[in-house]
């Protein structure tokens, strides 16, 4: 029989979906008008996918790549993310990264080192966790679950403005055809793969300005809430 955790009341809204489709933008302001803490799951990923270029992990080593997640001192501290000391806070938003954050998120042995470190995030007065499996693994009792959608086109087009803002280049055809490998890598991978909660609100927005998601988020927490 599974072990049940205790119950935990500090609410938690998780806000899950494919890439580009907006989780980081609108997790942002939302825990920003709540007070809440944020969780930026890709993140974890992303750092564990630089540690094994860094460490010269390979991709397909589970194991390895587990026991090397568990070595890892990260740390979040204002907009500054740290790995083993160093910022590398940019370094982690190449693509090379995603990639490779999603070619190991497949392996059941590294999504579980990251379990434990993802749950810590959740503190009082609140979380805004945000990533593919936050409302159907992570936070299965959150309070609200968002799931976000956009067309591919305007996914990549919002991954091409910021990787031009961060400094990096890129090409709107190369853009599109990873995102569209990593939808399907994201999507038909056997641990946790990305689908909404069976609870889960979808939201597309496709059409919506951050303002607007961010807006209908806390207008249903509201609803949730009372
Ligand atoms: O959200 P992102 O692009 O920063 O995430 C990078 C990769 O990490 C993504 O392609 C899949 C993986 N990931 C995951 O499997 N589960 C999460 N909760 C978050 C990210």
């Amino acid at each position: 029989m599974k072990p049940t955790r205790p119950f935990d009341p500090t609410p938690v809204i998780t806000i899950d979906g494919p890439t580009a489709s907006g989780k980081g933008t609108v997790a942002a302001p939302v825990a920003a008008t709540l007070g809440f803490h944020l969780l930026d799951s890709g993140a974890l990923y992303r750092l564990a996918a630089l540690a094994s270029f860094r460490y010269n992990v390979d991709k397909d080593d589970a194991q390895a790549l587990a026991t090397l997640i568990d070595s890892l001192h990260i740390t979040f501290r204002e907009g500054c993310t740290q790995l083993d000391g160093l910022d590398v806070s940019t370094e982690i938003r190449a693509e090379e990264v995603g990639n490779r954050a999603s070619a190991i998120a497949v392996h059941p042995d590294v999504r579980h080192a990251l379990i434990v470190r993802q749950r810590a995030f959740r503190k009082r007065p609140g979380l805004v966790a945000d990533g593919r499996d936050m409302g159907t693994v992570i936070f299965p009792d959150a309070t609200l679950k968002v799931f976000l959608t956009a067309s591919v086109e305007v996914r990549a087009a919002r991954r091409h403005k910021q990787l031009m803002q961060k400094g990096f280049s890129a090409n709107m055809d190369n853009l599109l055809r990873d995102l569209r490998e990593r939808d399907a890598r994201d999507t038909s991978r056997a641990a946790a793969s990305l689908k909404p909660a069976a609870d889960a609100k979808t939201l597309d927005t496709s059409g919506l300005s951050v303002d607007q998601a961010v807006e209908q988020i806390i207008f249903w927490f509201s609803e949730v809430r009372v």
